[in-house]
C-alpha cells in the first residue's frame, strides 16, 4: 500500500514506515529469485529386464512407493540383453547414469542372461574408467517383480549416489 498523507497532506511516520519495509522486503524476494538456480538433478537411465525388474518397477508403482522421478525406463527381454554400447550411447546422449537391473542369479528366464550381463557390466566399468569417466556411473542390481520397495530403494541409492558424483561432462559438448 502506497503511503497516506493526512487531510493537510502530510506522510505518517507510520505509512511512510510500512511502505518503505514493503519495498525492502520485494527488493530481497527479487533478488533471491534472481540468484537462485535450479537445483542439478541427475538422469538415470534404467534397463530392465521385464520379467523381474521392469514388474518390481510397477509393483513399486501400484503400492505408491515414493523413488525420485530421475530414472526413465527402458524395458528389455533380458538383462543379458543390454550391451556395453547401450550403455555407452546412453551416457554419451547425456544421462549421468545407468541402471542395468534383471532377475535374481539363478531366476533369470533364459538361464544365464544376468550373469553375461554382471561380466559385461564389468567390462564396461572397466572401459569407462580407462575413457576417464567415473564407473560409478553404471549400476547393476537384481531385483523380483515382487521387490517393489527394493526397486524404489535402489533407485533412491543410485540417483544419491550420482548426486555425489555429479553431472556428467566427459561426454558433454562443452568438455
Ligand atoms: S530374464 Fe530377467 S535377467 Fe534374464
Amino acid at each position: 500500500m502506497p503511503p497516506q498523507g493526512n487531510q493537510f497532506g502530510v506522510f505518517t511516520l507510520d505509512a511512510t514506515l510500512t511502505a518503505m519495509i514493503q519495498l525492502l522486503t520485494v527488493g530481497l524476494l527479487l533478488e533471491v529469485c534472481m540468484t537462485q538456480q535450479p537445483e542439478w538433478e541427475p538422469k538415470l537411465l534404467g534397463f530392465l529386464c521385464r520379467w523381474c525388474s521392469y514388474a518390481g518397477a510397477d509393483l513399486a508403482g501400484t503400492s505408491r512407493k515414493k523413488y525420485p522421478a530421475n530414472i526413465r525406463i527402458i524395458k528389455v527381454p533380458c538383462s543379458g540383453r543390454v550391451d556395453s554400447l547401450f550403455i555407452i550411447k546412453a551416457l554419451r546422449l547425456g544421462f549421468d547414469g545407468v541402471l542395468v537391473s534383471g532377475c535374481h542369479p539363478g531366476d533369470c528366464h533364459y538361464l544365464t542372461g544376468n550373469y553375461r550381463a554382471r561380466r559385461r557390466i564389468a567390462i564396461t566399468k572397466k572401459f569407462l574408467e580407462y575413457l576417464g569417466v567415473e564407473p560409478q556411473r553404471v549400476q547393476a542390481s537384481w531385483v523380483s517383480a515382487s521387490e517393489g520397495g527394493k526397486f524404489a530403494e535402489v533407485v533412491a541409492e543410485v540417483t544419491e549416489g550420482l548426486k555425489e558424483v555429479g553431472p556428467n561432462r566427459m561426454f558433454s559438448k562443452e568438455s
